[in-house]
């Protein structure tokens, strides 16, 4: 049986026809019959299917026999990996479950930033790379340009690019059987006893954590004892079975299949992404038998979830529990902001996990929601005379120490890739540097394409990067980052004072040598949206106890003379007289201006 497995998966750039050819896969194997094909299968979450991106992986098994073969049927089981570089821990564990992959670009517009990064991925996992082009149908589609691409990165031969079009279903059976006969079959060792990679795991009302797996060694079937080296779990199989696509549960998974094991475990965090699964009895030989590569995925984006209207904060926490259970990636803590009420801070893979996590909370439990400006984790040292040296994440202003006993800052720092043509490179190179990326080098993909290899810190990306690129290449480029380590970082608190008094919430950690830029341009936009006072309003932003930036907000003018009329100029200046006495006193004692929630929405809201 084994011999006649091919596992494989598609990389492909968002919008280059991965989920169409995925469903013409379906359709030419017989696996899903045309009239009961819904248009894009494979992406199961409504959210995906709306906004048309591939979040989650979503397995099937299919049977084809090649024309050439004599009726021999083979297994095909194809992954489906998210493309985005939040999830690429995930894309890199899917990769690792299969002996192959399609690598599918666009014909009209050639590769792009994040096909590379996870092309790179599987050429580490020393994939069998089919290279296809796609959308050979439309009648802008450059094959020769685009084949001179992928060959510059794969370094092939052009016979080895095949060309599809995965609308009309041409050239998709010779994909096919190209897959049979290039993608190798997975081997295995009897020796082992049962060893499953788990490459996803979902939450299921009916069944609890289901393991999407890849069998490495040996078999699992319902009944048997199962044990999770990473998280250190127990349990007992309730049920095992393939993707067809939908479920359909089989006596037992056998090795080089793919499939998913109902685990009986009632929560995901058991069951991470990455994990070796093996036989309960096997537990004193757990070393020996784990799989390589098993990361706990720690949150790099941080930002507060509040709800937009206090009474759902409810609804919002028993939202997030649910979410938690089939995201074991998010972390949420409560949090309660004087201005914004109660909410959680919670941590992110990246900006595509938030604005996911976002959204659900939204669909799937009705809150809307207002969202912090996201911060990066710096990791400080500190020392005091009480607890020595220390060094803690910090994810927010709030909980970033005094000056005196930082040691040092370090930030999280990303590789970053931009595929572009030559005509942008001087505005990228500029943008780049003006967010205080470090240039690599350049890389030709053919005469006009480049790709540029930046470093810069993740907190210069997380705000408006991606918009600044689009508009600097008039959308011409694409980009793809991964995390490389954390580097020092000249980072310091600036407070905001208003009325001569801290307002922690509205407290930031900005680079030191942007704390004037960063503070004009909050005090003015505070200026802008505070209510008048009876009496002068100071708006500062400082740094320790110095001032940086400063606007006054005028006060509310009373019109004291107002009933007097005509005449003795003397009564009316004493009246003025007395009303600025009054102000300055009102000054002195002024004590707390009351901040409406828009003016501080002004300031954290994220754009
Ligand atoms: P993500 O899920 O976001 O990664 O996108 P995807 O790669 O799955 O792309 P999808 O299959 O959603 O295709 C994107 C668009 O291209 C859709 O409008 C498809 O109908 C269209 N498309 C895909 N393949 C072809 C093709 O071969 N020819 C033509 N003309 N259009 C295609």
């Amino acid at each position: 049986m084994i011999e006649k497995i091919r596992n494989f998966c598609i990389i492909a750039h968002i919008d280059h026809g991965k989920s169409t050819l995925a469903d013409r896969l379906l359709e030419v194997t017989g696996t899903v019959e045309e009239r009961k094909m819904q248009e894009q299968l494979l992406d199961s979450m409504d959210l995906e299917r709306e906004r048309g991106i591939t979040i989650k992986l979503q397995p099937a098994r299919m049977q084809y026999s090649p024309s050439t073969s004599s009726g021999t049927n083979y297994f095909l089981n194809l992954i489906d990996t998210p493309g985005h570089v939040d999830f690429s821990y995930e894309v890199s564990r899917s990769l690792a479950a299969v002996e192959g992959a399609i690598l599918l670009v666009d014909a009209t517009q050639g590769m792009q930033a994040q096909t590379l990064a996870n092309l790179y991925l599987a050429l580490d996992q020393d994939l069998e790379i089919v290279p296809v082009m796609n959308k050979i149908d439309l009648p802008n589609s450059d094959e020769e340009k685009v084949a001179k691409e992928i060959m510059h990165v794969l370094g092939c031969e052009r016979e080895e690019i095949l060309s599809v079009s995965a609308k009309t279903g041409a050239g998709v059976e010779e994909l096919l059987d190209a897959l049979v006969e290039r993608v190798p079959a997975p081997t295995s060792e009897a020796s082992k006893g049962l060893r499953a990679l788990i490459f996803d795991s979902v939450y299921d009302e009916y069944q609890g954590v289901l393991a999407y797996v890849r069998v490495v060694s040996g078999t699992v079937k319902r009944a048997d004892g199962l044990y999770f080296v990473g998280t250190d779990a127990k349990s007992v199989t309730s049920d095992v079975g393939v993707f067809q696509p939908e479920k359909k549960a089989v006596d037992k998974l056998g090795p080089g299949e793919i499939g998913y094991i109902a685990t009986g475990l009632k929560d995901v965090a058991g069951c991470r992404v990455g994990d070796t699964i093996i036989s309960g009895k096997d537990m004193e030989r757990a070393g020996e038998l784990v799989l390589s590569g098993y990361e706990e995925m720690k949150p790099m984006v941080y930002a507060g979830l509040y709800p937009k209207d206090g009474d759902m904060y409810p609804r919002l926490r028993d939202g997030m529990e649910k979410l938690k259970l089939t995201d074991a990636s998010l972390q949420y803590d409560p949090d309660n902001s004087p201005v914004l009420g109660f909410g959680f801070r919670c941590g992110f893979l990246g900006l595509l996990h938030l604005e996911i996590i976002q959204e659900r909370i939204a669909r799937e439990f009705g809150v809307e929601l207002v969202v912090t400006t996201p911060s990066v984790a710096y990791s400080v040292t500190t020392t005091t005379a009480k607890q020595g040296t220390q060094t803690n994440i910090v994810n927010s202003a709030q909980h970033f120490p005094e000056t005196m006993v930082i040691d040092q800052v370090e930030e999280p720092w990303v590789s970053l890739d931009i595929v572009t043509t030559s005509e942008y490179l001087g505005g990228i190179m500029e943008l780049a540097t003006r967010y205080r990326g470090e240039y690599k080098n350049t890389e030709y993909l053919e005469t006009e394409r480049i790709i540029l290899h930046f470093e810069l810190p993740l907190a210069s990306i997380l705000v408006d990067f991606y918009d600044k690129l689009k508009s600097v290449s008039s959308g011409f480029a694409s980009m793809n980052y991964t995390v490389i380590g954390y580097r020092p970082a000249d980072v310091v608190k600036m407070d905001i004072l208003i009325a001569e008094e801290s307002v922690e919430a509205l407290s930031m950690i900005v680079y030191r040598d942007e704390v004037q830029t960063v503070g004009k341009r909050v005090v003015a936009t505070l200026k802008d949206v505070l209510p008048r006072q009876q009496f002068v309003l100071k708006i500062q932003a400082a740094l320790g106890g110095k001032i940086v930036a400063a606007e006054r907000l005028s006060a509310m003018r009373k019109d004291v003379t107002a009933k007097l009329y005509g005449g003795d100029v003397t009564r009316k200046r004493k009246l003025l007289e007395k009303q600025k006495k009054g102000k300055k006193k009102m000054m002195q004692s002024a004590g707390k201006v009351d901040i409406p929630s828009s003016a501080y929405m002004a300031v954290l809201k994220r754009e």
